[in-house]
């Protein structure tokens, strides 16, 4: 396959980073130390990008501050899925007009997925005149020299230039957890799937190469980080745009041989793509989390077709029973999107079927939300609005009753436990398939693995007690 993906070359980030010295040098020179905001919308890729931003900053000299309140730098990272996430961003940003005229020096910048609709940078900046600066995701590497533009030109700047994506390794990056992180494995999707904006925001898969990520996760196991989850929006074509024959499994197996105490997991799986090497792969090693969140978005054939997915209910329901086949204990979890155009009441009972069959251990359960410029936006959607939210309510309903019964099978089990922080006077834990687990003991335990007996259970979490 053709690589139309733009590496961004060794000369060009040390620009980048020459940039970032110019701006540490403008704070020193005025005294002090500035302050950053940086708030995250959206999925995991977003704050595995919100990371880099951090990252950029802080090799710019800036401090973070968890407030927009004061900030010399704020960077609203977006996300355009719903129209609900677009509509909580313009909300927010629209209240930075005050906070913006208490602190006149404050640099406003919008990037993330949002920032990738021609159409939404035009709204800003027309509508949106306190905000500074605006960058798409295939821009943001260039952030150091558009927040000096900004403010050394007292202007305002649009990085929105289209491209089929760009790779840039090697940013500086600031974790927001010790002991979880997220590696993006690749960017961009090509799926376009009919209801889903992604594709056109984020340009063509790209994966970076095994090796960068070898190295990436490498440092994180020597950093003492025990949970690494892999990203990318079909982890299953990763490698198909490279020139070195590996496939996600293959990465897959190369990465759990690193040598260390950890759980290594992924997201997200497309069900066209995942197959039995990659759950024999999983099922293989240990270190890889007996998790899968493979999403199905609909249980009828008519709707599936309809949403360019690429399967239909039965290949997905083999899928499913081989991965349980190789993997007994997998702890499964999906999307379903309800109310997609022209969806009948027994189509919808499909996806009750469906999720009845696989017994999911939790779900992602989303209404339809028409996105401008895809195909599902176009088609007739003449379902009202209270019918689609019974149905929603109806499946939250069914799923709550199989999460609450699954977490019930787990009561007097004793699991491994990841204890990953606090909560009022318990302690939280993950399990290996990411269930959260409240137990008392003490704070010197944060950030070790434990074994917990589990006492009891809710729809959402499970409690117990130091096995040991
Ligand atoms: N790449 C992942 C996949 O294919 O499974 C999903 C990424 S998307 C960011 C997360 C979920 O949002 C999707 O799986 C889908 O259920 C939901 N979603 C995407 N577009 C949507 C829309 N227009 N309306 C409602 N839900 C949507
Ligand atoms: Fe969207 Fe489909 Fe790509 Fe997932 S696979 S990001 S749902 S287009
Ligand atoms: Fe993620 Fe939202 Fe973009 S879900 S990929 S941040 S549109």
């Amino acid at each position: 396959m053709e690589r139309k993906t733009t590496e961004i070359t060794a000369e060009a980030r040390a620009e980048q980073e020459r940039f970032c010295a110019r701006i540490a040098e403008y704070w020193r020179a005025r005294c002090r130390t500035p302050l950053a905001f940086v708030d995250t919308y959206g999925c995991q890729q977003n704050e595995a990008d919100s990371e880099r931003i951090r990252g950029l900053l802080r090799a710019a000299g800036y401090a973070m501050s968890d407030t927009e309140e004061g900030a010399d730098c704020i960077v609203i990272n977006t996300c355009a899925v719903r129209e609900h996430a677009e509509d909580r961003v313009y909300g927010n940003v629209g209240a930075l007009v005050h906070t913006k005229r208490r602190h006149p020096e404050q640099k406003i910048f919008l990037c993330g997925c949002m920032m990738g609709q021609p159409a939404v940078a035009q709204r800003i900046k027309t509508s949106y005149r306190h905000v500074d600066g605006v960058f798409n995701p295939h821009q943001l590497w260039r952030f150091p020299e558009l927040l000096h533009t900004v403010l050394t030109k007292n202007g305002r700047v649009f990085a929105t230039e289209d491209s089929a994506g760009t790779i840039c390794e090697e940013l500086p990056v600031v974790r927001g957890n010790s002991l979880k992180a997220w590696v993006s494995i690749m960017y961009g999707c090509n799926n376009f799937c009919s209801y889903c904006i992604v594709p056109y925001v984020r340009g063509r898969e790209r994966s970076r190469r095994p090796e960068k990520i070898a190295e990436e996760v490498r440092a994180l196991v020597a950093a003492g980080y025990k949970d690494i989850t892999l990203l990318g929006q079909n982890v299953n074509s990763y490698g198909k745009d490279l020139d070195c024959g590996v496939d996600f499994s293959d990465l897959l197996a190369e990465l759990a041989e690193i040598p260390g105490d950890y759980w290594l997991r992924f997201m997200t799986s497309h069900p066209k793509d995942a197959g039995k090497k990659l759950f024999d792969t999983m099922a293989a090693h240990p270190r890889i989390a007996k998790q899968l969140h493979l999403p199905f978005q609909s249980g009828n054939d008519r709707v599936l077709k309809a949403m360019n997915r690429h399967y239909d209910s039965a290949q997905y329901l083999a899928l499913v029973d081989y991965a349980k086949s190789v993997m007994p204990d997998l702890v499964l979890t999906s999307d379903v999107i309800v109310g997609f155009p022209g969806e009948t009441e027994e189509e919808f009972e499909d996806t009750i079927k469906l999720i009845e069959r696989v017994r999911y251990d939790a779900l992602f359960t989303f209404i339809f939300s028409p996105r401008g410029g895809t195909p599902a936006a176009k088609m007739d959607d003449s379902t009202p609005k209270e019918e689609k939210n019974r149905r929603f309510d109806r499946l939250c309903e069914v799923q709550n009753r199989i999460s609450q019964e699954i977490h019930a099978a787990y009561v007097g089990k004793t699991m491994r436990v990841l204890i990953d922080g606090r909560d009022g006077d318990v302690l939280t834990a993950r399990t290996e398939g990411g269930r959260l687990v409240r137990l008392p003991g003490d704070d010197s335990l944060i950030g070790s693995f434990a074994e917990a007996k589990i006492t009891g259970c809710t729809t959402w979490s499970l409690t117990g007690e130091m096995a040991e």
